[in-house]
């Protein structure tokens, strides 16, 4: 059994990980000198909301059975560490032209650039959403929410640890450097923004906050599903475990839109009408609206419909597919072909082939669109379920893209193409306005009282941890 099977890590560290740190007196003091660096980013960049102390998950352990501990913690001494799943010892890669052979546990030298740029690409989405979601905590609806908010946060700044482990541990002075500009990096800043287009938006309130928890951390999920199938077998390892917090980050947001969704279906009937701005709820085109922006942002993270940069990660064993062991192909791809959004030679939305390899962006895409669909088909069962005809529904790929084929052109929800001109006239009927942002910022006022809620969103149905939604899950400084 390896040394760090499912080893407990030691608290008494400065820095909590199964790694044996302490094995390698090189690597541990750059890491502590960083650690007082990522605290500094934490206190002028993290929450902003005075807190005592948060009930929270910190993970602990990577075996099957409790992996993490829950308790109170005052948010700065969160122990951020540094864990990667267990070991496999005959792990073999699974896909591309190394398919079959061990994998590594050094970065091959022909591969190091490659593999840092997919890290450091990974690793600033992770403090960035810890930047974008900062203020939040002040307009939180429960203590409940608040307290996910912040274990969103904590768990996206111990992902940022992840990622500066594989630079420190791997890449030399030139990954040490690249962790330094993770912290430099800020989401939105005109003079060093956050490297992703969706990373630099504004979370500015708590519908933005569980759709951005929906769709763009859900993207994540693809993101680390594909790097979890490296032949780098750190990294792979990294991301399997990162995966297992993700779960509860997609929790957030599927549960905040059903609770959104549940609230103004509740309103609709106790006044009998549609029109609930006014009455204290979000009405459900303003929902969909926020649900169009968030997601078609989100497919534009998946990069350009074809990409032979990305062949090139899977031929090399670098990134793989979503579940790639699940495929049943050759894993090499070489001779296969598919169906890629592109625009026709007279400007038509449509599509055409090419091979598997370069449409590899594409694959990914269309999985996350499945999975998103999950999200629509449970948030119009509530609105069935509560005798509502309005329906959600995810708009169209070439909706709002600023990337890929459909960049170039503007088109309806319904995936119609329209001229600039009337887009620029129309788009307030599918994106938010300054109208529905100011009436959805109006209703985010905290509620920051034991067991109490807001009154644009219901209560969840269970707690965290088994704990009641009247638990004191924060305590206000
Ligand atoms: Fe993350
Ligand atoms: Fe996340």
């Amino acid at each position: 059994m390896p040394a760090n099977h499912g080893a407990t890590a030691d608290y008494t560290e400065k820095i909590p990980n199964n790694v044996n740190l302490h094995e390698d007196r090189r690597l541990q003091r750059a890491l502590e000198s960083w650690q007082p660096n990522f605290l500094n980013w934490w206190q002028t960049m993290g929450p902003t909301l005075p807190t005592r102390d948060v009930y929270l998950r910190t993970a602990i352990n990577v075996g099957r059975d409790g992996w993490a501990q829950f308790g109170h913690v005052a948010m700065p001494e969160y122990r951020w560490g540094i864990f990667l799943a267990e070991r496999d010892p005959g792990r073999k890669v699974g896909f591309g032209e190394h398919k079959g052979e061990p994998v590594w546990d050094k970065v091959p030298g022909e591969y190091r650039a490659e593999l840092q740029r997919l890290i450091v690409i990974q690793g600033d989405t992770e403090p960035a959403s810890v930047e974008q979601q900062r203020n939040l905590g002040a307009t939180a609806p429960s203590l409940y929410d608040l307290r996910n908010l912040f274990q969103v946060n904590v768990e996206e700044g111990r992902h940022l640890w992840a990622m500066v482990y594989l630079l420190h541990a791997y890449f030399g002075r030139e990954g040490r450097e690249e962790a330094e500009e993770l912290l430099h990096r800020n989401s939105g800043s005109l003079d060093s923004p956050r490297i992703l287009g969706a990373f630099n938006e504004e979370t500015p309130d708590w519908l933005s906050f569980f759709m951005f928890t929906y769709f763009t951390d859900r993207d994540g999920k693809y993101q680390l599903g594909t790097l979890k199938e490296s032949a780098f077998d750190p990294l792979s390892r990294t991301c399997e475990f990162m995966l297992k917090e993700e779960a509860h980050h997609m929790m957030v947001g599927t549960t905040g839109v059903d609770r959104v969704v549940q609230r103004t279906v509740e309103v609709m009937r106790e006044h009998d009408t549609d029109d609930v701005a006014g009455l204290g709820a979000i009405p459900l085109p303003v929902i969909q609206k926020y649900l169009n922006f968030h997601y078609s942002v989100s497919l534009d993270l998946f990069g350009g419909d074809t990409s032979t940069n990305v062949a090139n990660y899977y031929t090399a064993g670098l990134k793989g597919r979503w579940l790639e062991d699940r495929r049943k192909d050759d894993h090499k791809l070489a001779s296969d072909a598919i169906m890629v959004d592109a625009l026709s030679d007279d400007g038509e939305i449509g599509q055409t082939e090419v091979s598997a390899l370069v449409g590899l962006n594409t694959d990914l895409r269309r999985e996350y669109i499945s999975d998103c669909q999950g999200g629509v088909k449970r948030w119009n069962r509530i609105l069935e379920e509560g005798g509502v005809r309005y329906r959600l529904r995810l708009p169209h790929a070439a909706f709002n893209r600023k990337v890929g084929a459909f960049a170039a052109i503007e088109a309806t929800p319904d995936g119609e193409k329209i001229p600039a001109e009337e887009w620029q006239r129309r788009q307030g009927e599918w994106l938010p306005t300054d109208v529905d942002k100011t009436y959805v910022r109006s209703l985010m006022q905290p509620v920051h009282q034991r067991g109490k809620i807001a009154a644009w969103i219901a209560p969840p149905r269970n707690g965290i941890n088994g704990q009641p939604f009247d638990y004191d899950y924060v305590h206000l400084a």
